[in-house]
């Protein structure tokens, strides 16, 4: 049992009130909340050594450089790296899917090779696929799935061919929950020759990852889902790949040398690091990989996993609501629709109560037209989330549903 109060203690944003109510989160798999150990790091950053790293002999600037490097340690212990060459800093999730497709992209893929997705992905694992497609002659594939949402995984092993070069999945659905078999996916796409990209964003805050016993090629998700600031993520690769991409951005950091003729590129990881990075969120991710770590992933997980146990079985029972997602292997999200009612009025009528979920597409457009929604109301927990919150979401959610009626 996780000693949840104590948990709450460390996340000052969610002792406020909302429209007259104690702030429910909800929303914790479009970002969640910060502890005061990764605030306080922020502090600690500007208030006492803000210098820019990598350059300067002066001690702010050694001070602020071991503790970004600090972070890249950090990084390969809690995702299983095999070195900190592996370990690329970017912006967020879609920045890493958008540096492969131009580098790997622009290395491997040729007119007429394919890459494969699925129906579950996030429009950030489908559009930079459809550019690089546009540019290079290559084509998409789609891997379908059942009405449960789960992937076809027959379906994916006739998609692989030789012409495959790479396929890119989700690891868990942002919109359904979904937990899609990676392992099998990735064995399948090798056994072809094919590099395999995962889409981490949801899982790295919620499953152990191990990128080495997954074998990916690619693992990418984004800080500020695993409890650190936003507009800072995480790319891993395989090192045999990433000594043979281009870089991505030039400029900065990322040269050995450059004169007008002829210029060249630094080692791993700074080949792909142009210009100064997001040093303070960066540092402060430490602090929340440390803080989730010392929790305890599973625990973590077990706990998340029973939130959402029992808000899907109290829905099963409310007449004209359907669960969008019913995969057997779950992750803490819970989507639905109700039978004449809006999603957006559910969203609103819920945040009057203090309630905050997402409601819409979820930036999965193709996802919905495939479910035959236009969008869901989506509930998704965090290890501050309580059993008592989620009693008062489900009391409130039958209020509204009957209200609207
Ligand atoms: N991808 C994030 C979500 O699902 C933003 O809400």
């Amino acid at each position: 049992m996780l000693a949840i109060q104590k948990i709450r203690n460390d996340f000052p944003v969610l002792h406020q009130q909302i429209q007259g109510h104690q702030l429910v989160y909800f929303d914790n798999a479009a970002t969640s909340q910060k502890p005061k150990v990764v605030i306080n790091a922020l502090v600690a950053y500007y208030q006492g050594y803000n210098a820019n790293i990598h350059r300067g002999i002066h001690t702010l600037a050694e001070k602020a450089t071991v503790a970004f490097e600090q972070t890249r340690e950090t990084v390969k212990e809690f995702i299983k790296a095999g070195s900190t060459e592996e370990v690329i800093f970017t912006k967020g999730t879609t920045e890493g899917i958008n540096l492969v497709a131009a580098t790997f992209g622009r290395k491997f893929i040729k007119a007429d090779d394919e890459i494969i997705i699925s129906t579950l992905e996030h429009h950030s694992n489908i559009v930079p696929w459809q550019l690089l497609c546009e540019a290079t002659g290559a084509k998409l594939r789609i891997i379908p799935i059942n009405d449960a949402g789960e992937l076809d995984l027959e379906a994916y092993e006739k998609l692989l061919t030789p012409r495959t070069k790479l396929v890119s999945v989700v690891h868990i659905s942002n919109a359904l929950g979904t937990i899609n078999p990676v392992e099998t996916i990735i064995k399948a796409a090798h056994k072809v020759g094919a590099a395999v990209l995962i889409d981490g964003a949801q899982s790295a805050p919620h499953l152990t990852v191990d990128v080495q016993a997954m074998d990916c090629d690619f693992y990418i998700f984004s800080a500020h889902k695993v409890y650190a600031p936003t507009g800072m993520g995480v790319l891993y690769g395989k090192k045999h790949w990433l000594e043979q991409m281009p870089p991505y951005l030039g400029g900065g950091e990322m040269i050995k040398e450059v004169s007008f003729e002829k210029t060249t590129f630094n080692v791993l990881p700074y080949k792909f690091e142009a210009g100064t990075p997001n040093i303070a969120d960066t540092i402060a991710l430490k602090y929340a990989l440390d803080y989730v770590q010392e929790i305890g992933k599973p625990a973590i997980a077990a706990h998340e996993n029973q939130l959402a146990r029992i808000v899907s079985d109290a829905l099963r029972s409310i007449k004209g609501l359907r669960l969008v997602g019913t995969a057997a292997e779950k992750a803490s999200i819970v989507s639905f629709v109700v039978d004449g009612v809006h999603h957006l009025d559910i969203g609103m009528l819920l945040d009057a109560k203090g309630i905050a979920v997402r409601t819409g597409h979820h930036c999965t457009q193709p996802l919905m037209k495939r479910l035959g929604v236009e969008g869901t109301v989506r509930a998704s927990f965090a290890v501050y989330n309580t059993e008592e919150e989620v009693l008062y979401f489900v009391e409130q959610l039958e209020k509204i549903i009957t209200k609207l009626r």
